[in-house]
C-alpha cells in the first residue's frame, strides 16, 4: 500500500534529519524550510497532514511567519491537518495557533513518540473527512428536487427542468404511471422564479366532468344549482404560481377549448360569470396515456397538443434506467427501516437479484410501495424476496393444482393492472381486455376490494 504523504516544515537542519529518520517508516515524507517552498509542495503533492515550525525564516525568532504559513496552508486546504510545533512554554502560541485552525501543537524537544502518535490520528481523522465529504458529493450528484437518479436519461431530464425552469413555457411530462411526473413538475416550480408562489395540481381523470369545469375555472353564486356561493378555480388560485393538471387525456372536448383560451391569453371565465379575469398561473401537464393515439382517434385537440407541449419531458420507465433500480431500492430501505423500524436494514443477494429481474410495471411508486411494505414485514436485519413478494413464479406456484395457480396468477395480473391504472375501473378493464362487468365478477371471485390502487 501507498505511504500517506507527510509534509514537514521545519528550518533546523539537526531536526529536519532526526524527524525524517524517526517518520520515514510510516510516511511518504516531503520536508519545506519556508514557506513558499512549503506551499510549493502542498500544490503538488497534496499532503493531508503536516507539522508546522512556528519560527521560521526570515524571522526564526518570532512566530509571524509561522502564523502566515498556516493561514495559506489552510487558504489553500481547509481540510489539512496542521500540527503546530512551538518553542518552549510557549502555551499562548499553541493556543492562538489552534485559534486559526491548527489541528493540535507539540512543544519543543520532541518526543518521537508523541509525535507519531497525533500525526496518526491527524491521518485518521483527514481521511474519514474526506471520505464522508467524498459521500456527500456522490449522493448530491444523484439527487436532483428529490428526484433520485445517476443514468443517463434522468441526468439529461435534469437538464431539461434546469432550462425550462427559468421560463413561462407550458410543458408537457410524459411518462408511465409512477415515473415521477408529479415530482418533475414539482421540481420546475422549486427551480423557477414562482417558487415563493403556489404550486396546485388537480386529477383531471379523477373528478367527473361537471365538476372538473368549476373546479378549473371557478364559479359565480347561482350559477348552478348547489352554487351557494362564489368559488375561485384551480386556475385562479394557482396566481403567481404553477398549476399541475395531471391526466391531460382526460379533458372533455368543452374544456380542452376552454382551456386553450387560458393558454392563449391568460383570461378565464368563472362559471356562469360574464367578466374576463386576467390569470398569470403557469401551466404544467402530464399523462401516462399514449396522446399520439389520443390525438388520432380525435379525442385530443392538436391545437391545445402544441399550446401544452411546447417542451415536453419524457421520464423514461424505471425498467430503462440503467443502474437506478438499486440506487433508489436502497435509498428507499434506507428511508423506510429508519422511519419505521428505526434501524438499517440490508438486501439480501436474492433480494437484489430479484430487484433486478423485476420489470416494475408500476415503476418508482410500485418499487416504493413494494420496499415500505417489505420494512414492515422484515422480521431481521435482511429483506428477502419474499418481504417483497418478488418470489419467482415457480416458487409461488410450485406445489398448488393447476387452478391455485391459475387464480395467483389473474391475481398478479389483476393487481398490477388496478395499480398501473390507479384503481380506475374502465381503464384496468380495458388493459386487461375484459369488459367492466366482467371485472366486477373477477374481483369479487378473487376477492380484491374495489378501492385497491
Ligand atoms: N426519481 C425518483 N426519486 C425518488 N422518488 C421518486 C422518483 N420518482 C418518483 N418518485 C416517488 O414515486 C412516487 C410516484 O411519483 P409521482 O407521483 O411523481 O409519479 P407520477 O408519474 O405522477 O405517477 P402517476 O402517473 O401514477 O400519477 C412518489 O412517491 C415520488 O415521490
Ligand atoms: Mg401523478
Amino acid at each position: 500500500m501507498e505511504k500517506d504523504k507527510l509534509l514537514i516544515i521545519e528550518d533546523d537542519a539537526e531536526l529536519q534529519t532526526q524527524m525524517k529518520w524517526g517518520l520515514s517508516k510510516a510516511y511518504q515524507i516531503f520536508q519545506a524550510e519556508d514557506r513558499f517552498s512549503a506551499l510549493e509542495i502542498l500544490k503538488n503533492e497534496h499532503p493531508l497532514v503536516i507539522t508546522l515550525d512556528l519560527g521560521l525564516p526570515p524571522k526564526p525568532d518570532s512566530t509571524e511567519e509561522g502564523f502566515q504559513t498556516l493561514v495559506d496552508i489552510l487558504g489553500h486546504d481547509a481540510m489539512a491537518k496542521v500540527i503546530v510545533i512551538t518553542g518552549q512554554h510557549k502555551k499562548e502560541n499553541a493556543l492562538a495557533a489552534i485559534g486559526r485552525g491548527a489541528y493540535d501543537f507539540l512543544s519543543k524537544p520532541l518526543h518521537l513518540e508523541d509525535l507519531r502518535l497525533i500525526i496518526d490520528r491527524a491521518f485518521y481523522v483527514a481521511r474519514l473527512e474526506r471520505e464522508h465529504r467524498e459521500l456527500q458529493k456522490q449522493v448530491q450528484g444523484y439527487v436532483f428536487e428529490k428526484i433520485l437518479g445517476t443514468s443517463s436519461q434522468m441526468q439529461s431530464v435534469f437538464e431539461t427542468i434546469d432550462k425550462v425552469a427559468t421560463t413561462d413555457v407550458p410543458v408537457l411530462i410524459l411518462g408511465e404511471s409512477g415515473t415521477g411526473k408529479e415530482l418533475t413538475a414539482r421540481a420546475i416550480h422549486s427551480r423557477s422564479a414562482r417558487q415563493k408562489g403556489p404550486f396546485l395540481a388537480i386529477d383531471c381523470g379523477a373528478i367527473p366532468e361537471n365538476l372538473l369545469e368549476s373546479e378549473l375555472f371557478g364559479h359565480e353564486k347561482g350559477a348552478f344549482t348547489g352554487a351557494h356561493i362564489q368559488r375561485l378555480g384551480r386556475i385562479e388560485a394557482a396566481q403567481g404560481g404553477t398549476l399541475f393538471l395531471d391526466e391531460i387525456g382526460e379533458l372533455s372536448p368543452n374544456l380542452q377549448a376552454k382551456l386553450l383560451r387560458y393558454l392563449q391569453d391568460q383570461q378565464i371565465e368563472r362559471v356562469g360569470g360574464r367578466e374576463q379575469i386576467f390569470v398569470d398561473a403557469r401551466v404544467l401537464a402530464a399523462t401516462n396515456r399514449d396522446l399520439d393515439q389520443v390525438l388520432k382517434d380525435g379525442r385530443f385537440r392538436e391545437d391545445l397538443y402544441y399550446r401544452l407541449g411546447v417542451v415536453t419531458i419524457n421520464l423514461p420507465p424505471l425498467r430503462e434506467r440503467e443502474g437506478d433500480i438499486l440506487l433508489l431500492a436502497k435509498a428507499f430501505l434506507q428511508r423506510f427501516s429508519l422511519e419505521i423500524k428505526k434501524r438499517s436494514k440490508t438486501f439480501t443477494t436474492q433480494a437484489i437479484q430479484a430487484i433486478e429481474r423485476h420489470a416494475w410495471p408500476g415503476n418508482i411508486r410500485e418499487l416504493e410501495n413494494r420496499v415500505k411494505r417489505a420494512v414492515i414485514m422484515a422480521d431481521g436485519k435482511k429483506v428477502t424476496p419474499k418481504d417483497l413478494e418478488l418470489t419467482s413464479s415457480y416458487e409461488r406456484y410450485h406445489g398448488h393444482g393447476l387452478k391455485e395457480a391459475r387464480e395467483a396468477l389473474e391475481k398478479d395480473m389483476v393487481m398490477i393492472a388496478l395499480a398501473r391504472n390507479k384503481g380506475h375501473l374502465t381503464r384496468t378493464a380495458s388493459e386487461l381486455g375484459i369488459s367492466r362487468p366482467g371485472l366486477y365478477d373477477l374481483l369479487d371471485r378473487l376477492g380484491i376490494s374495489r378501492d385497491k390502487g
